[in-house]
């Protein structure tokens, strides 16, 4: 060993003790973080302790002679030195239908996202596929499918770019950056186009977010809020779904765009836009006179509104959104909520009707070929579909539109 080395190694027995001294002083202050959880850089802004490289990829397959393997014996094949027999593999081997339990010394469990048997109701839905007409077109998002010929519905861009990327297999990554982002649940900025997915890109998507680990943030001028514990707390957790609240109104002018919508929108593009877009209709906003509706004069609607009408506008134009009665609906579908106290500024995005992940309509339990497009829908009781006390003799899609509508 040369001295320059002997120096270094000096310096860092020193240095070592007081950094992770200063480690567990974050540590200890600062109990509290959310998405960071896979970011293992920069972007991990609590500076908390995050999954490790190696809870994910090895190096060699074997430590002390002992398999690291998840899946298999020896890698054979799988990309990126990864711990799985595939993407999905390696993601599941955690978030499937049965998980490691606790993975860490703080506790932390991860979600189940496939089957959810941990008795709250995910924020996302689930992927758990009911046997559809063919196994590529499964009632869900079609994860583990190859989707190499079946693009999005309204999409516009070049889909084997996306499949070259991630492979053809529709897994997590799709829509997910496994080495986390600044976005709420790492969701890309880009899904529908890799080389425009950057932090800094101009086509990016952000979704800002804040939570607590016990109260509801109430801050809107972040995308989305959400609170509570760990996955394994029942039946309210960070990751159930009246614990995730769409906060921020979108604006027809940011740049980036922001929001969920947005999001769905790179990927579904044709059924994303603003009010006036020749995809969407609706009269263009800033002009005065949005939710022309009923006229059918200028631009009327042609796809739902999913960003920028709220339910006050859309009442006073032409009486066709009901306030009234959205206001009294005990169990209200998810929307854009700036303000707890006015219903007037609520407004309907995608996951008003759909399950990010899936969730199918279960009525046709003879037929579940027909559960797909991923809807909420709501029995006489105000319960969704993915409730596992869900009474299917009253559970309607129109109990959802009719929360807004009174046709
Ligand atoms: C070694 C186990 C493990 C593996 C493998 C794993 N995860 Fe996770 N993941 C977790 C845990 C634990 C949490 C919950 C952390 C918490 O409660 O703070 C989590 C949380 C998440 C979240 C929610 C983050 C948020 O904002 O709250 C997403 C999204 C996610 N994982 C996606 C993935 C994807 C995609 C893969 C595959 C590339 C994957 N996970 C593989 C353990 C794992
Ligand atoms: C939750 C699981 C998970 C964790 C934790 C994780 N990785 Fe990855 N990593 C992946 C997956 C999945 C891929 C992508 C495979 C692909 O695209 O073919 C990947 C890809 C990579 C790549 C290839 C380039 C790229 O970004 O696609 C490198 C290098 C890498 N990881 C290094 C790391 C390092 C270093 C760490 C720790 C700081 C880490 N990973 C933590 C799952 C993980
Ligand atoms: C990475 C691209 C991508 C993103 C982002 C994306 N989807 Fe999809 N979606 C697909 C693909 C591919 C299909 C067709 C294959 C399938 O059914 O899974 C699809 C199908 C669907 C379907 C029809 C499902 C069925 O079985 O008929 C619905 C509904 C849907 N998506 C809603 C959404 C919503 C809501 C969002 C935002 C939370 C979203 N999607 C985000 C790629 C995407
Ligand atoms: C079509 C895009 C898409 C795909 C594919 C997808 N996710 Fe998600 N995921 C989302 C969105 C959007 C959310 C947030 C939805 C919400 O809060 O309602 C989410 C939420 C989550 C969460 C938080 C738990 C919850 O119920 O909100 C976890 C964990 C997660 N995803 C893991 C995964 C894993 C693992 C895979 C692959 C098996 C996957 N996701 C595939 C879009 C996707
Ligand atoms: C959270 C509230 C909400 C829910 C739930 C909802 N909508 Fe809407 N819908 C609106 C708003 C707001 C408008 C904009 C009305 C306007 O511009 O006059 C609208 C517009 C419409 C229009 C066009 C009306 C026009 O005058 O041009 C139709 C048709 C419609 N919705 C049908 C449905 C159906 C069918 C469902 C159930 C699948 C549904 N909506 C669920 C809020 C909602
Ligand atoms: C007012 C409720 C409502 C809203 C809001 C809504 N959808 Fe839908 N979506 C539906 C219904 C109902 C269907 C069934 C087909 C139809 O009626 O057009 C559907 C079908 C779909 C499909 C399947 C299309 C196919 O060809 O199989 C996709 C994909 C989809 N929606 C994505 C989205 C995205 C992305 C958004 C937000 C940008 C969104 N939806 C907003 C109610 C809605």
């Amino acid at each position: 060993m040369n001295q320059g080395e002997n120096r270094i190694i000096n310096l860092l027995s020193r240095a070592l003790p007081v950094l992770l001294f200063s480690l567990l002083i974050v540590l200890l202050s600062n109990p509290l973080f959310a998405g960071e959880y896979h970011s293992s850089s920069d972007e991990n802004t609590s500076g908390q302790e995050t999954l490790a490289c190696a809870q994910c990829h090895t190096m060699h397959g074997t430590q002390g002679g002992v398999s690291l393997l998840y899946q298999g014996s020896a890698p054979n094949g799988t990309p990126k030195l990864l711990r799985a027999t595939s993407i999905l593999n390696l993601c599941l081997y955690c978030h499937g239908e049965t998980n490691p339990g606790a993975i860490d010394d703080a506790g932390r469990v991860p979600p189940q996202i496939m089957n959810n048997q941990m008795d709250y109701i995910p924020s996302a839905g689930d992927f758990k596929n009911r046997g559809g007409s063919s196994t590529l077109e499964g009632n869900r998002h079609s994860i583990g499918a190859n989707v190499s010929g079946t693009p999005p519905p309204g999409y516009t861009g070049t889909w084997s770019d996306i499949t070259a990327r991630y492979s053809t297999t529709f897994n997590c990554l799709y829509c997910h950056d496994q080495h986390g982002n600044t976005n709420f649940r790492n969701l890309r900025y880009s899904p529908g186009n890799p080389s425009d997915d950057s932090r800094t890109g101009p086509n990016r998507v952000d979704i800002t977010y804040k939570y607590d680990s016990s109260a509801d943030p109430d801050d809107n001028t972040k995308d989305v809020n959400y609170w509570g514990g760990y996955a394994n707390v029942s039946p309210y957790n960070k990751f159930t779904r009246s614990r995730v609240r769409f906060r921020r109104a979108p604006l027809d002018n940011d740049s980036p765009k922001r929001g969920i919508a947005a999001f769905c929108g790179k990927c579904h593009v044709n059924f994303y836009g603003v009010s006036g877009d020749a995809n969407m209709g609706g009269t263009p906003a800033g002009g005065g006179t949005v939710g022309f509706g009923d006229n059918n004069i200028g631009n009327p609607w042609q796809r739902h509104p999913v960003t920028d009408i709220d339910l006050s506008v859309a009442s006073n134009n032409n009486l066709h959104a009901d306030l009234t009665n959205w206001g009294g609906v005990a169990s209200k579908t998810r929307y854009i909520d700036p303000t707890s106290e006015s219903v007037g500024d609520d407004q309907p995005f995608c996951l008003t009707c759909h399950y990010a992940h899936g969730g199918g309509n279960p009525n046709k339990s003879t037929t579940p070929s027909l559960d797909h497009t991923n809807l909420v829908f709501f029995d006489g009781a105000g319960r969704v579909n993915l409730d596992p006390n869900f009474d299917t003799s009253t559970g309607r899609i129109r109990n959802l539109c009719e929360q807004c509508h009174n046709q």
